[in-house]
């Protein structure tokens, strides 16, 4: 059920057609290369040879509305992957996987519904595994990292395909014999401790900023506004704000 693909556009792409035509749940698509690999919020995703890019086929027999969760669940399965391979990683909300302030790996998650219900979700994996100046494109080398630079050592695609993979499994074993409130005292275990810091969130060319204070039961960041309203931010792209110094 895995394979392994050389140069594709995008493994999503590849397999999104894959479960159009019926592949069962746990199709698994890992390419060497990607020539228009995708990020959350319509980026782009750098893929040159030598990282992990896979995508994996979820059918999930829960209500669309329940599909939230997959993506913390998928963040979860990938730091503790690499927490496992050497990189002590955190999530970033919603999912980045970071090391300290750099990104290691990230998540795209997509999903298919029809006449109410999930068709399929295609949850795609991105991790760097090379020494980040030897593959990267320049402009990411600062704000990147890579099991290699964290751990010291060289991953081949596939061992780190099969550790992701365990434990995707794993995890999604046990959203569905325990439900979903494990998944997320799970995914807030591993999380960037924000909660009480200033955060803003870049979401389809909006911008919103507040005090982050944890994540619901369907995963949307929780922000209090300055009046101590709740806002409930459920996709896009967060950074912490430095405090401003007050005037000397
Ligand atoms: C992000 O923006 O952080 C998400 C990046 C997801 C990249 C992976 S690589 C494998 C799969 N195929 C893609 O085109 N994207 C995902």
């Amino acid at each position: 059920m895995l394979q392994r693909l050389g140069r594709v556009t995008s493994t999503n792409d590849v397999l999104r057609d894959q479960a159009r035509a019926g592949a069962p749940e746990w199709t698994t698509v890992v390419a060497e290369e990607q020539t228009a690999g995708r990020g959350r919020e319509g980026r782009a995703w750098a893929s040159p040879p030598g990282n992990l890019f896979l995508s994996v086929l979820l059918r999930p027999a829960f209500e669309p509305q329940s599909v939230g969760v997959l993506p913390l669940l998928v963040g979860v399965a990938v730091a503790e992957a690499c927490t496992s391979l050497g990189a002590l990683a955190r999530l970033k909300w919603p999912n980045d996987v970071v090391v300290g302030e750099r990104k290691l790996g990230g998540i795209l998650v997509e999903a298919a519904s029809s006449g109410g219900r999930v068709e399929f979700v295609v949850a795609g994996i991105g991790v760097n595994l090379c020494a980040t100046g030897a593959t990267l494109p320049e402009e990411l080398r600062d704000v990147a990292t890579s099991l290699e630079a964290e751990s010291g050592r060289r991953y081949e695609v596939d061992d780190a395909a099969e550790v992701v993979l365990g434990r995707i499994r794993v995890w999604y074993d046990r959203l569905a014999s325990e439900g979903q409130a494990i998944v997320l005292s799970a995914w807030r275990a591993l999380a960037v401790p924000w909660w009480g810091r200033r955060v803003e969130v870049i979401s389809g060319g909006n911008r919103v900023e507040g005090q982050a204070v944890g994540i619901d039961d369907a995963g949307a960041l929780l922000l209090l506004d300055a009046t101590g309203r709740e806002m409930r931010v459920v996709a896009g792209d967060a950074r912490a704000l430095r405090l401003s110094r007050s005037p000397e």
